[in-house]
């Protein structure tokens, strides 16, 4: 069997991961048909902290193919992204290819493949927000759509996949891969030193000192063009961030490029960086951010994944959106975070409860750590 996988954007390393070890635990075995596997990057994220630095990290093969696709608009990704990838497509002719997530890789990739009849696997399918002004979720609904077989995190996301009548010989309740990283990768996080994170991460220009002790953290991440994109919605977070959570809390802001972008071309970098108790960081590692989230007395975030992780370590987390594909991280489903949106009232209370609050790890069913190998074990006891 012959399968092509495909990673194009951070938030898909590490989902890759665990799934590449389990292809070669499974080749490891003599009795088993042997897998050839191809590893796709379209090089949308091609920074050293937003690509490299996960592979490395994560020890990830290096791709055998990189399709160095790059930045633009989603119509320039997806279409440059399709045209380069059918080319793959003709050369390797897969059995299958593997999509995870819900990033333009994602889709670019399983619509190519299912032109060309090749059968798709989806690893984190079925997640809905219902904002269609969300590009993730037009991914995920037109991957979903096309896909032979959809690998869910968890039950909501499977009745999601049922109510859209998609066929149950289709899906697989497999849990959330993400978390086959978390816990392969929670020793090694937990030996780093917070203060060297800081100060081998600090951004280059920003004005912030690194305190002696760190004692009560605040973790910042902020990326979606829903919070970053528009100057009155980003000029509001950020002065709810400087001017209030810094008086409580040393914030900590690993700042992804999307938003030290538009902060800079908003003229509110110098601002920024001037701020006390504030720390600015690049894009921080895998490790270096699960250490971080261990230690954090809160998160704000509008990042999904962080969502899932925030729920297994139990920090208590703001998530800066209207809505989630991943309600099961939400407390009324047991998990941690709440969702804020981004009007500051609202944050200002959340933020005021929640700071206070105990961690509480939960662990939703599945997601202990094995998902990959059931991910592999559905792909290779597939029956047409
Ligand atoms: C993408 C995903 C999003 C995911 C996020 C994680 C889609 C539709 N969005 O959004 O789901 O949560 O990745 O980061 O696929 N840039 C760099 N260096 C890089 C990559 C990007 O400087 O290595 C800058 C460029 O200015 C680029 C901007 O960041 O235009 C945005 O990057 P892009 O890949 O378009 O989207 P993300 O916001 O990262």
């Amino acid at each position: 069997m012959k399968i092509i996988s495909v990673v194009g954007a951070r938030p898909n390393f590490m989902k890759i991961a665990p799934f590449i070890k389990a292809i070669d635990k499974h080749n490891s075995n003599s009795t088993n048909e042997r897998i050839e596997h191809i590893l796709v990057h379209t090089g949308q994220h091609y920074d050293t902290r937003m690509s490299d630095n996960f592979f490395e990290a994560l020890d990830i093969p290096e791709p055998n193919i990189n399709l160095e696709v790059g930045s633009g608009s989603h119509a320039f990704q997806v279409g440059h992204t399709m045209i380069a990838f059918e080319k793959v497509i003709h050369q390797h002719n897969p059995d299958w290819v593997v999509v995870v997530g819900d990033v333009n890789a994602t889709l670019a990739c399983s619509v190519t493949a299912k032109k060309e009849n090749i059968k798709c696997c989806h690893i984190e399918a079925g997640l809905r927000s219902g904002d269609l002004l969300m590009p993730e979720e037009i991914n995920r609904l037109v991957t979903d759509r096309l896909s032979d077989l959809l690998l869910t995190p968890d039950f909501i996301s499977t009745q999601n996949l049922i109510n859209e009548g998609v066929s149950q010989s289709k899906i697989r309740f497999v849990g959330n891969i993400m978390i086959d990283t978390l816990e392969a990768n929670r020793q090694k996080a937990f030996g780093l030193n917070i203060i060297k994170i800081l100060q081998d991460n600090l951004l280059e220009g920003a004005q912030q000192f690194i305190p002696a002790r760190v004692d009560k953290i605040a973790l910042v991440t902020i990326h979606r063009p829903s919070n970053v994109d528009k100057k009155e919605v980003l000029e509001q977070l950020l002065a709810f961030i400087c001017d209030e959570v810094t008086k409580e809390l040393l914030v900590i802001w690993p700042i992804h490029p999307r938003t030290s972008g538009t902060i800079k071309k908003f003229g509110l970098w110098d601002r920024l960086i001037k701020t006390k108790n504030l720390v600015l960081l690049y894009p921080v590692g895998y490790h270096e951010m699960l250490r971080l989230n261990m230690d954090t007395k809160i998160m704000f975030t509008d990042s999904g994944g962080l969502q899932e992780e925030c729920c297994v370590l139990g920090t208590p987390c703001l998530t800066l959106r209207w809505n989630t594909e991943r309600p099961i991280t939400l407390r009324e489903h047991g998990g941690a975070s709440v969702l804020v949106g981004n009007n500051i009232e609202r944050l200002r209370a959340e933020f005021h409860e929640t700071v206070s609050m105990e961690r509480i790890p939960t662990r939703p069913e599945l997601w202990d750590g094995h998902t990959a190998e059931r991910c592999l074990e559905a792909i290779v006891s597939y029956i047409e």
